[in-house]
Formats: structure tokens, sequence, C-alpha cells
């Protein structure tokens, strides 16, 4: 009788949580974007540049001009949301400030409605701007996290992985020359190039790149701020599949532990009691996603401007060892991850800027890459600039990008031995921009191989 009534008593709250779940999403997607779109879009309509930057899709083509244009009007630009800034120095101050964080201000602060929907929306998947992400939590939480996966990250460990990426650049390469003569060269090498090292890092079948592609695209929604209810729902969806099929994988290696990233953090989970399950989930989620997420975007970058400058490639040609300085130039020029944003914790100042505790400032790193007052001439893209690695491409301070040494090894042998195996790679017809505002990319660029490569 008892199984009957459990039976029963399940159904009902399933059907119940079911029915209300549309319910919860709207009230989170209301929280976080709805009310940033209605702001932001009558600051819009006033011609506001900062909002045109978060809101108009013909800023995603070319934000440049917008940067230059917040970059005049001061230091610091208000829009009634956010603060915004394009200047290289306040950045980097920010960005390393221990005043400064990425989680929410004093919390009793919120308005006592934005509280209740707060909670009223309850939790969504699993997401890289949610804690327990390592881009969403302070020390001493982020600290440990970090700790845990430094290791697998560091220079010395990214050396030891360059010779097996110059073997599935040409694995991918191989592929792409005997489909040949034209390609997409983000679809089939820009993409997958990172993907498959990072899933081999993590101990994720390879066989799932594509797939594992086709949820980051969900995952790269989620960073931007005001999306469509549209783009939530799908960035939403993307991220419940991603966190199942982790979890699912996460339990293989419970019971099937190898040699790889994700086997030592259900090791600390379990073993250890150096994370709880939630914080396991988030942190195998983001290394996966940031693993290709932004890679693609930096190589995608790369192949398009060194197709539009040919003088640069032939620099390059000239003199091979220019080639990190020159994946500097491209992180620096077209930055993969344009902004992000920080809070100050206290009343604070930075650069010589005053800030009250609980303002948000805007970081738009692609606008502080092009600082005239750090890089002369910065509308010019020149493989032999002097200080291109003084970017801020991977940001700066404690969340300072964990796999940047592995994502510019990645950028260095993916851009060049895609040039030396097609010395006439060029666009065939005009590539396409990913809709993104936080990450910056391209969705496709079909290109055309040098026949003399291309296998009949
Ligand atoms: C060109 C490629 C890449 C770019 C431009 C990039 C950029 C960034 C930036 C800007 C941040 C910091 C955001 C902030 O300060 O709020 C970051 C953090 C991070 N990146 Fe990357 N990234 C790249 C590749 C990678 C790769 C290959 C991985 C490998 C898993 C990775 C993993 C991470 C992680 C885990 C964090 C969080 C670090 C923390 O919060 O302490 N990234 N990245």
């Amino acid at each position: 009788m008892s199984t009957v009534v459990d039976t029963v008593v399940n159904t009902v709250r399933n059907t119940l949580v079911d029915a209300v779940a549309p319910v919860r999403q709207a009230i989170r997607w209301g929280v976080r974007h709805g009310f940033v779109r209605r702001t932001l879009g009558k600051r819009r309509e006033a011609g506001d540049v900062t909002a045109r930057l978060v809101l108009d899709a013909d800023y995603v083509a070319d934000p440049f001009p917008a940067y230059a244009t917040v970059r005049a009007m001061g230091r610091l630009v208000d829009n009634g949301v956010v603060l915004n800034t394009a200047h290289h120095d306040l950045a980097t101050a920010i960005l390393r400030s221990p005043d400064f964080g990425v989680v929410g201000g004093p919390s009793g602060r919120a308005p006592a409605f934005l509280r209740l929907a707060v909670a009223a929306g309850g939790r969504g998947p699993h997401g890289p701007v949610e804690p327990p992400s390592m881009l969403a939590t302070d020390p001493p939480d982020h600290t440990r996290y970090r700790k845990l996966v430094a290791r697998a990250f560091s220079a010395k460990a990214v050396a030891g992985l360059r010779s097996r990426t110059e073997e599935i650049a040409t694995e991918l390469l191989d592929a792409m020359a005997a489909k040949g003569p034209s390609a997409d060269v983000i679809e089939d090498y820009a993409s997958l190039l990172p993907a498959t090292v990072i899933a081999e890092m993590l101990g994720a079948p390879v066989e799932m790149r594509r797939q594992f592609l086709h949820w980051g695209e969900g995952a790269a929604l989620s960073l931007d701020a005001g999306l469509s209810f549209a783009q939530f729902r799908r960035s939403e969806r993307d991220l419940a599949a991603l966190q199942n099929w982790m979890e699912n994988h996460l339990d293989h290696l419970r019971r099937n532990p190898g040699d790889n990233i994700l086997s030592a953090l259900v090791h600390a989970h379990a073993d250890e009691g150096k994370l709880t399950e939630d914080e396991l989930i988030n942190i195998a989620m983001l290394l996966l996603a940031a693993g290709f997420e932004t890679t693609v975007n930096l190589i995608g970058n790369g192949v398009g401007l060194l197709t539009a400058h040919p003088d640069q490639l032939a620099a390059l040609r000239a003199e091979p060892q220019l080639w990190p300085r020159a994946v500097d130039e491209i992180l620096r020029y077209d930055s993969p991850v344009q902004r992000t944003g920080r809070i100050a914790q206290r009343d604070t100042e930075a650069a010589g800027e005053r800030f009250r505790a609980g303002q948000f400032v805007v970081l738009l790193l692609g606008g502080a890459n092009r600082d005239p007052a750090v890089f002369p001439d910065p509308d010019r893209f020149d493989v032999t600039r002097a200080n291109a690695g003084d970017h801020l491409a991977f940001s700066s301070g404690p969340h300072f990008c964990l796999g940047a040494a592995l994502a510019r090894m990645e950028g260095e042998v993916g851009l060049r031995a895609l040039f030396d195996r097609f010395p006439d790679l060029a666009l065939a017809g005009p590539p396409r921009r990913r809709p993104t505002r936080v990450l910056r990319g391209y969705a496709s660029m079909p290109v055309r191989l040098s026949p003399a490569t291309v296998s009949s």
C-alpha cells in the first residue's frame, strides 16, 4: 500500500515540478537578462554606445570604433547599470586589486524584490558564470579550486603536450586535404584541434568532440548579458545536457580511473574530500568547455587576420621564430574574450579612480588591448610588435586564464601547421562571425586550400 502511495506522491510531485519548471526558467531569465535588456534597451535608444555594444548585432562585426569612443568618453563610463572602461592601466589595476571580486558585493544590498525573484527562479544547470564556477568564485574557495588543477596546465605540462598537438594537427590537415579543395576552416580544423587536445587531457571520449562543440555553443552564450529568452533557453538546454553527460562520465571514472585530470578531480572529491559534488561537476564542465570554446577563436581569428594581411604571413615565413609573438598579436588585436567584469567589495581606489562597494565595472578587454597609451598605432596588425604580449586577452590577477600556456601553444602549433601545409590558403567566401559578445570568433570560414597540396 505504502509503495502505491509513494508512487502517487512522486508522480504528483514530478508533474508539479515539470509544470513550474518553465515558470522558474522564465523568472531566472527575467532576473539575469530581462532586466538588463530592458534597462540597456532604453539607453540604446538614447544612443548609448556601451548599451549598443551589448545589444546591437552590428557591433559584433566590428566593436573597435565603439571601444575608441568609450575610451575617449573617459576612464570610466557609467551607463546607468554598470561602469565601463577601455583603458588598459585601469582595467589591469582592477583585475589585480584584492578590493575587487567576481562575487556580488555585500548581498544584503540587493533590493528585497530581487532577492525574492532569485529564490523563486531556483537553480538552473551548472554554468561558467554561476558559483561554484572558478570564474564566479573569490578566494579562499577559488584558490582551493585552482590548486587542484594548476599543475596540469603549467608551462612544463603544456610543453609535454606539444608533439601530440602537432600530431593531431597533422591528422586534421590530412583529413581536410583528402576532402579538399574547399573546407570550412572553423568546422574542420580550428574547433577540432583544441577539442581533441582537451578531451585527451581530461579523459573524455574524443569521438564525442562534435557533440561537445555543439553543447559548447550554448555554454558560450551563457557568458553574455542581456540574452533573449530563446537564447537563454538554448543555453540552459545545452548546459543541462553537458551536465547530465558529465555526471555519468564522472561516475564512470569513479569505477575506472585513468591517468587524466578528471580522474584526479574525482579522487580529490571522493577520497580526499577537497571538493563537493557540485564543485567537482562545475570544474569538470568549465575545463572541458573553456578548453575549446576560446582557442577555436584564437585559431579562427588568426586565419582571418593572416589571410587578410599577406605581408604579415610573409614576415612569419621569413622569420618563423616570430610565431609566438604573432600569436600574442592575434590575441591583442582580435581578442577571443572581449570583456569581463568585477565588483568592488568595499569602497576603494584603483589607478587613481574611486569606487563604492557594490559597483560593477565592465572591463572591455578588447578595447584595453587597443589602448594607444600602451600599444602605439593600436589598429595596425603587426606580428613584430615588441610588446604584443602586454595584452589583457587572458585577463590578469587571480583569474588569469588557467589555460593560457596551452592556448598559446595550440595557437602557434595550429596556425603554423595550417599555413605550412597550405601556403596559398585563401578565403573562398565571406566568413561568418559568432553571435556572442563576450567570446569573439567565427562560426564559419570557407577556405580554398592550395591545389598542389590537396590529394586527388
Ligand atoms: C585563446 C584562448 C583563451 C583565451 C583568450 C582565454 C581567456 C580567458 C580569460 C580572459 C579568463 C579570465 C576571465 C576573467 O578574468 O574574468 C580565462 C579564465 C579561465 N580560462 Fe581561459 N582562455 C583561453 C583558453 C583556455 C584554455 C585552453 C583553457 C583550458 C581548460 C582555459 C581555462 C580557463 C579557466 C579554467 C579559467 C578560469 C580561471 C579562474 O577563474 O581562475 N582557457 N580565460
